[in-house]
């Protein structure tokens, strides 16, 4: 697992996990902007098998890598998915969570159509048509209209996406468990993040995995849509700023 790194060897650790389709590099705000404090992990997440629990294991296998028993565990979206197994597999690791614009239920019909949809449209090799319009469909409007060097990172980041890496997250996050029954045992400080146009992980999605949480606290970041550590770096690691003071 390859893994970007930021902040004092000795400091607290928060481990951060991607979304789909992009690798750790989209927490590089995160990485710059939280380093003076904590030791920022960000790895990317290879999928060497189309599961969440296995990305779950793998983390856990970095963690005892880096020589790290507990942590603070962060995921946006997918990365999200791939926390709450964390959670499920290796609670005892977790010194608290981050949940950004991610869902706790597994896909609808839809979501599992849409998803067959896209697997079909690079199957033939060419990611292209389904980066374009992720490119266009996570973001919200305020950064698609105000913030164009934002745009071009997100274009910059999803061009990384290969077909297969592709291929095997669609597939992960299609079997992936309902995690709903999971977030009455999450009994760790628990920070539920979401851009107010998350259109995929909208607000009230958000609002009620919190009402869920024994120990959640729920950020809105207006003006942002569902990849809120992107789209406004400064609000997002202002929250977990906060969030992370409050640990100690
Ligand atoms: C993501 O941002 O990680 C994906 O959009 C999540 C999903 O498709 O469920």
């Amino acid at each position: 697992m390859s893994v970007r790194q930021a902040g004092p060897a000795g400091g607290p650790a928060v481990v951060l996990l991607h979304a789909f389709p992009v690798d750790g590099e989209m927490w590089r705000p995160q990485l710059g902007g939280l380093s003076d404090r904590w030791r920022v992990i960000a790895p990317d997440m290879a999928f060497a098998e189309p599961s969440v629990d296995a990305a779950a294991d793998e983390v856990a296998r970095l963690l005892d890598d880096v020589d790290l028993d507990q942590v603070v565990l962060g995921g946006l979206s997918m990365g999200g998915y791939v926390t709450m197994a964390f959670w499920r597999r290796h609670r005892d690791r977790v010194r608290a969570l981050v949940l950004a614009d991610t869902r706790a239920g597994a896909d609808t019909e839809e979501a599992l159509a849409r998803r067959t949809r896209q697997q079909e449209q690079v199957a033939a090799g060419d990611p292209s048509p389904v980066v374009d319009a992720m490119v266009e469909g996570l973001p919200g409007d305020y950064t698609k209209e105000h913030r164009p060097d934002v745009m071009d990172e997100i274009r910059r980041l999803m061009a990384g996406a290969t077909a297969e890496g592709i291929t095997v997250a669609l597939e992960a996050m299609k079997r992936r468990p309902d995690s709903t029954a999971d977030l009455a045992t999450i009994d760790v400080p628990t920070l539920v993040v979401v851009g107010e146009e998350d259109a995929l992980s909208p607000p009230g999605v958000a609002r009620d995995m919190c009402d869920a949480l024994a120990r959640g606290r729920l950020v809105r970041i207006p003006r942002a849509g569902h990849l809120s550590s992107l789209e406004d770096p400064d609000a997002f690691n202002a929250a977990l700023r906060t969030f992370l003071e409050e640990l100690g």
